[in-house]
């Protein structure tokens, strides 16, 4: 059979633009049942250029339908990223005829500037929809907060504070992150700046996102930052980090736990994988839902723009939901897997109760499509490492583990199927110290046509990866390392969503 081309890549049940090149989320809003996801995008070529805002809309965050493009450039320049609230008592005025509106908030990107050599061509700005995120107008007092001359400056996150009654935006700032408040969203006054000497600093900051969020099971309230950083990230390239603190109206602080274990060396990435970046959280979710939901670009700017689709470039990871955990005494975030996504479970297989000596075939093709699956097991005592193997009969092989003597999770795809597009796809097995210490252990995996996500123990190690095999994966296996192991438990679980891709 063929090799496998652009739309055999094409995600089952993630979000993927119909054409042309895709990065980070942008302006994620829920309002009245609906989902909206914006994107960085452009439509004219199957790489980076000239920024727009695409847009895309879903009733549950896993089936999404393309809209047409948003928000366009101008000669103000490119748009960057950012965000976009439901300004519910109109504090901006843009309301009409009893229209809420939706303000977007955005970056503007100078190309011009850039190229002469200046350091002020990044700089904020705003813009409104009275047609729920439809269509919008931009402002015409932008920029609404001119640049600073810090060259990097720019992917502003706004938030209503209702603590300190206040928008909160989020800004990145070279290696730093300033906070501004506003009551209109024209007019922003600078708070304060985080992350001189604390966190990563081998790259640029990018996409930060402030949030409070309760620790599971209490009732203490915490603040989160999640940074981008390119390259920087655990295994290279382009990851997020997150810092755990509180957050007064003006300062963010971490706590002096936090700082001390950062200091230990301690890693506190949303994610370990190489394709899970600049992801942010969604505004305006109702306080009866709770939950914290985030999406992140499933990609790397390593070798994202070369990746072997064409006529498309690039998926979204999986919406997540994300919480704050007290574990051994240590504050973590731990993400999974929207609960929506269980609703599209179809057929599969379960198992209890197997004793794993060797390798293993669990799943194969005539019971389980292992291009649009989740997959989900439990081990009683992890006192052996073991392997998830995904094969498909041609060679290529996709390699998820866990080493023992390390303690460490791995993803290692060197042979899964095309690599030849870049060599930094493939220098380097992915690794992430395994976080949880007992022995009990479980994961889910969500296994689409050119990714793998997998959660370990209840998402305390996360790590996305994207893989394009030459056909499409038709058998997987668990291998014991050395002795035997004793799975619990076994499911795979076909993801349908009735749609034509
Ligand atoms: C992150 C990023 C942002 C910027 C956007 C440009 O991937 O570099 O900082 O706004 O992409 O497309």
């Amino acid at each position: 059979s063929e090799i496998q081309e652009d739309e055999d890549f094409r995600p089952n049940f993630h979000f993927s633009p119909k054409e042309n090149w895709m990065n980070d989320p942008n302006g994620m809003f829920y309002k009245d049942g609906t989902y909206h996801l914006y994107f960085q995008h452009y439509p004219d070529d199957n790489v980076w250029g000239p920024m727009h805002w695409g847009h895309a809309t879903s009733k549950d965050m896993v089936k999404w339908e393309e809209q047409p493009i948003a928000i366009y450039p101008d000669s103000l320049g490119y748009i960057f990223s950012g965000s976009a609230v439901v300004d519910k008592n109109n504090t901006s005025g843009f309301a009409k005829d009893g229209k809420v509106p939706v303000v977007a908030i955005y970056t503007y990107h100078d190309m011009d500037g850039e190229k002469d050599g200046r350091l002020d061509y990044q700089y904020q700005a705003i813009a409104y929809s009275l047609d729920d995120g439809k269509t919008f107008t931009k402002y015409e007092g932008n920029p609404v907060i001119p640049s600073t001359g810090i060259k990097d400056f720019r992917d502003p996150k706004v938030s209503w504070d209702a603590e300190h009654k206040q928008w909160l935006m989020s800004l990145a700032a070279g290696q730093e992150i300033i906070f501004y408040s506003s009551k209109n969203l024209k007019d922003w006054k600078e708070l304060s700046r985080f992350g001189e000497g604390i966190g990563n600093h081998n790259g640029v900051w990018e996409c930060p996102d402030l949030f409070p969020l309760k620790v599971d099971g209490s009732g203490e309230e915490k603040w989160v930052l999640l940074v981008s950083i390119n390259p920087g990230g655990p295994n290279e390239g382009s990851a997020t980090q997150y810092f755990i603190g509180d957050f007064d109206g003006k300062t963010f602080k971490v706590d002096d736990d936090f700082k001390q274990n950062i200091e230990e060396e301690h890693d506190y990435w949303v994610d370990f994988g190489k394709d899970n970046y600049a992801g942010v959280t969604w505004s305006n979710i109702p306080d009866e839902d709770g939950r914290k939901l985030f999406l992140g670009w499933m990609s790397n700017w390593l070798y994202g723009q070369e990746v072997p689709t064409e006529t498309w470039r690039s998926a979204m990871t999986i919406a997540r939901e994300i919480k704050l955990i007290d574990y051994n005494g240590e504050l973590r975030l731990i993400s999974s897997p929207v609960r929506e996504l269980n609703t599209y479970e179809d057929k599969g297989i379960a198992k209890s109760d197997l004793e794993v000596s060797g390798k293993i075939l669990f799943a194969d093709s005539s019971s389980v499509d292992l291009s649009s699956v989740i997959v989900r097991y439990s081990i009683d005592s992890l006192n052996d490492g073991y392997q998830i193997i995904l094969e498909n009969g041609s060679g290529d092989e996709l390699v998820i583990g866990y080493e023992k003597d390390n303690n460490e999770f791995y993803v290692d795809r060197s042979n899964s199927g095309r690599t030849d597009f870049s060599e930094k796809f493939t220098n380097k097995i992915s690794t992430a110290p395994r976080i949880d210490s007992s022995a009990i252990h479980n994961a889910t995996l969500i296994l689409d046509a050119a990714s793998m996500e997998i959660f370990f123990d209840d998402g305390k190690n996360v790590m996305t990866e994207i893989f394009f095999p030459k056909q499409p994966y038709t058998q997987l296996s668990i291998k014991a390392e050395d002795g035997s192991l004793k799975l619990n438990t076994f499911s795979a679980k076909n993801i349908h969503l009735q749609t034509d891709k």
